[in-house]
Formats: structure tokens, sequence, C-alpha cells
């Protein structure tokens, strides 16, 4: 029996209103791609673009802070496609508030939001991720858990990012025997959308491109390139990896 083509998958993505998880959208919009698309509000031009390319496309709108929306969100993509054979984990913010200035509630906000969160979608998600032929996560984690340049601390989003990427190399493990995989990609710096919630103001753009030792800050199509092959047949031997696109940020 031949296997349907590999754009034939459902797929959801977490923060596709803006930057990175719009770009990945953009990267998967395709005849046979079934998507989710999920953020807090502002999806309309994501999911034109996903249905003008030829996908099928609906929005989902959730906080993902809240408790029980990330298993709401799997149920929501499995019931309206049938099943969910990828997901795409990107929602997420960075905060640059400091040691003795930044609150447990800030901590205990991004835990929810990005190490929670995913807990929730992978745990919720495992029957459908076990029955796919083409089982993928992808999470997307930081350099701020890697990379401690002294303007640019995150403490609390360094913290969830770090606990995200435990959590993705042990599901890794635990899925790998029924061929579903699962890995994390790891942004340097990377351009904004105007839509976007930027976490740096004045000129720190400009100084964290010189930081960079490529000299740039990444696109966020930069990064939804590897996700996109992250998901992709040829990728299918690749997990439990954190794998960096920042430009060189990482070798200090
Ligand atoms: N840009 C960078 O320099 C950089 C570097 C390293 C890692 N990253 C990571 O890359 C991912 C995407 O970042 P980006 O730069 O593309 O940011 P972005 O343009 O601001 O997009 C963030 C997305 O996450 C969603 N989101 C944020 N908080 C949420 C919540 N509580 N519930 C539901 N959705 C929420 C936003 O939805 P709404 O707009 O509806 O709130 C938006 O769709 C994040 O996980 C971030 O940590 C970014």
């Amino acid at each position: 029996m031949s296997e349907s083509p590999p754009t034939e998958r459902v797929i959801l993505v977490t923060g596709a209103s803006s930057g990175i998880g719009a770009a990945v959208c953009r990267r998967l919009a395709a005849p046979g791609a079934r998507i989710v698309a999920h953020a807090r509000s502002g999806l309309d031009e994501t999911v034109a673009h996903l249905r003008d390319a030829g996908a099928e496309a609906e929005a989902c709108l959730a906080d993902l802070a809240e408790p029980g929306a990330a298993a709401q969100l799997v149920g929501f993509a499995a019931e309206t496609f049938g099943g969910l054979d990828q997901i795409v984990s990107n929602a997420g913010f960075a905060d640059p508030t400091r040691f003795g200035e930044v609150s447990r509630g800030e901590l205990d906000r991004s835990l929810a939001t990005m190490t929670g969160a995913f807990f929730d979608l992978a745990t919720a998600a495992l029957p459908h991720l076990r029955k796919s032929r083409r089982g993928r996560v992808v999470a997307i984690s930081s350099f701020v858990a890697h990379a401690f340049p002294a303007d640019y601390l995150f403490p609390v989003t360094a913290a969830a990012k770090g606990g995200l990427e435990a959590l993705a190399r042990t599901l890794a493990r635990q899925l790998a025997a029924d061929g579903v995989t699962v890995n994390c990609v790891a942004p340097g710096f990377t351009r904004k959308d105007k839509q976007g919630h930027s976490s740096l103001g004045g000129d720190a753009w400009q100084r964290a491109a010189e930081l960079t030792p490529m000299g740039r800050i990444a696109d966020p199509d930069d990064i939804a390139a590897l996700v996109a092959f992250l998901l992709g047949p040829e990728a299918r031997h690749i997990t439990g990896q954190v794998i960096h696109v920042d430009g060189g940020l990482g070798l200090g």
C-alpha cells in the first residue's frame, strides 16, 4: 500500500498570529495540509494565507496560561480534522525582568505558558501521535536558556525554556519506538513582526545583531525552514535534539 503524500497531515501550530509561528504556517501552506492555527487573537491573515495556498485551516483562540486550554486545543484539532499528526509548540514570550525585580508570579506565568502548555499539549496528543504514521513534535525553545550576554538576561524565560527542553527530550525517548520524533529548535535573536510582542526596545535589536557572530538577527523564516524540515519525512531519524538557529550566538 503506498503512503499518502507527506503534505497530508493534521498539524497544530501554537502562537501562529505573528513571527515564527506565522512563518511556519506559511511554510506548511499546501494542498493536503490540515492546519489548526492557534493564538489569543489576530489569526485572520495566517488562516487566509493557508486557505489561499490550498490548505484546510481553522483558527482556535486560547490563552495557554489558562489550565485546560492546551488540552482543549488538541481536542479541537482532533475533532475538526479527525486526528492529529504533528504539533509545533511555538507560543511564548520573553520576559527581560531580572532577579530582584521579577516576581514569583512572573516565573509561574512563564512556566504555565511555555513549559506547562507543552506538557499539556503532549499529554493530550499522545494517543493521536502514537496512531499517526508521521507523528512529529517540534517545540520552540530559545537561546536564553543557553547563552547569557550580560545585557540580555531573561531568567524566568530561561527556566521555562530549559524545562521545555527537558520535557521534549524525555518525550522523544518515550515515543521513539512509536516512530514519533520530538525535537526543539532554539532560535537566537529573531526579527519581530509589527504585531508581535517585543521585549526589547531602543537600539537593543541593533546591538543584538552586533552580538551575533553572523552579524544579523534571524528572519522568522530562518527558523521556520528548520521546523518544516523536522516535520517532513527526511527528518525521520532525528529525535531528542535541541537545534540552534542563532547565527553563532552560542559560540560566544
Ligand atoms: N523573536 C526572538 O528573538 C526569539 C528568540 C528565541 C526564541 N523565541 C521564541 O519563539 C517563539 C515565537 O516568538 P516570536 O518572536 O515569533 O513572537 P511573537 O511574534 O510575539 O509571537 C508569539 C506568539 O505566541 C502567542 N502567545 C504568547 N503568549 C500566549 C499565551 N499566553 N497564550 C496563547 N498564545 C500566546 C502570541 O499570540 P497573541 O499575539 O494572540 O498573544 C503569538 O501568536 C516564542 O516561544 C519565543 O520564546 C523568539
